[in-house]
């Protein structure tokens, strides 16, 4: 077994490509003060709110049978989003028929503890019902769509702070001018899907501010960049024609082997959204640990929350920023153990991505997140 400056010295980290943080850093113990109290005036929510911004997390239907799960996050978060609730397979599994169990069991919950929802997407090429292949058709897409939009966005009007219209609609690498993804709702109808999703949306629910959310565009890594510049190109055209557009939110599943080269890229990309007189959320924030996945964990912790760091640092140097949320509350419930590139390199290893470990207890990366807030600019 290696004792974490055995594993230092022996620059596994650095070869991860984390130099940039340097050991001695993370040798230095900074103090995660694990024992600080994190609850009232020292939660994430309220360090948030005093620099006029949101914190939040997902949270999917199990978690709210969870007691323990429930007390941290009226404790910690002002702002919630369904895991997979609001989707389009989970919220329509038959045609025209919807399930609103367990959307509606998320929104009556948030609203009895005075937390915001997000709503979580009508547009993405994922999860979508088994039966849309055969039944959506060039004829009847249009339809399909708008009765989608009104039909859920209508249930939850005046409830959601901000709707993700479409999710991921950039994929540069399918070779479109445009870098418009040939998604399933692209095929059926064509670009002109996004206008017509954004302008129902506006429609179903005046009040919610309408998001378009993309993943992929945060580090200083060639492909974010050109991501960046489509997605920066789309909201341009959008605005142009009209389209009813509020806010960018960037996902931000970031990982521990970038280098963790944030900045630059991140910076302009914010700007150039506020520019457009666009909100920004951070929506889906978690740290992939695999590149370091044989560490300590306590090496593992501290690599994860410096990452935060960096990257928090960056991005709510605007603001524009005005929402924090990551993608889950705890290590244990993480989507992160269940992605194929994870399970063929790590089966059976844990991930730990988030501000709260298995157990409920504040991880590095939740001090690391608070004190971003702190060092924000106010709203
Ligand atoms: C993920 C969920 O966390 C998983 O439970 C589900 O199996 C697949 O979707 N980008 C998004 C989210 O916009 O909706 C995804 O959520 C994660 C990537």
């Amino acid at each position: 077994m290696l004792t974490r400056r055995d594993y230092l010295k022996q620059g596994v980290l650095a070869g991860c490509g984390l130099a940039v943080m340097g050991a001695q850093a993370l040798l230095a113990d900074p103090n995660p003060n694990l024992d600080a109290r994190i609850g009232g005036r020292d939660s994430l929510k309220v360090h948030a709110h005093k620099y006029g911004r949101l914190a939040g997390c997902a949270v999917s239907a199990a978690n709210l049978q969870d007691e323990a799960f429930k007390k941290v996050l009226t404790a910690q978060f002002s702002l919630v989003v369904a895991e997979n609730a609001m989707k389009f397979g989970p919220v329509q599994p038959k045609p025209g028929v919807f399930n609103f169990e367990d959307a509606d069991a998320l929104v009556a919950f948030a609203e009895r503890h005075n937390i915001k929802v997000r709503g979580h997407n009508f547009v993405w090429h994922e999860m979508l019902p088994a039966w849309f292949a055969g039944t959506v058709t060039k004829e009847n897409a249009k339809r399909v769509l708008t009765e989608h939009i009104l039909t859920v966005g209508g249930r939850y009007k005046g409830k959601i702070q901000s709707w993700d219209v479409v999710n991921e609609a950039i994929k540069v690498d399918d070779g479109r001018p445009d870098g418009l993804r040939k998604s399933p709702w692209f095929e059926l109808i064509g670009p002109e899907y996004l206008e017509i999703a954004y302008r129902t949306a506006r429609q179903a629910d005046p009040r919610a501010k309408l998001t378009y959310n993309e993943y992929g565009i945060e580090d200083e890594s060639d492909s974010a960049e050109k991501k960046r510049a489509a997605t920066l190109a789309l909201l341009k055209r959008l605005k142009a024609s009209g389209t009813p557009l509020d806010a960018l939110g960037i996902q931000s599943h970031i990982s521990a082997n970038t280098g963790a080269a944030f900045g630059k890229g991140l910076r302009e990309l914010v700007n150039a959204a506020q520019a457009m007189g666009l909100e920004v959320y951070l929506t889906e924030l978690d740290v992939n640990d695999d590149a370091v996945l044989d560490a300590d964990e306590a090496v593992r912790d501290r690599v994860v929350a410096e990452v935060y760091r960096d990257f928090l640092n960056s991005a709510l140097e605007s603001k524009a920023v005005n929402a924090v949320l990551t993608w889950g509350l705890t290590d244990g419930h993480t989507w992160l153990n269940g992605m194929k590139s994870h399970k063929e390199k790590q089966p059976g290893r844990q991930q730990r991505p988030l501000p709260f470990d298995a157990d409920y207890k504040p991880t590095p990366a939740f001090f690391a997140m608070r004190d971003a807030f702190d060092r924000s600019p106010s709203r």
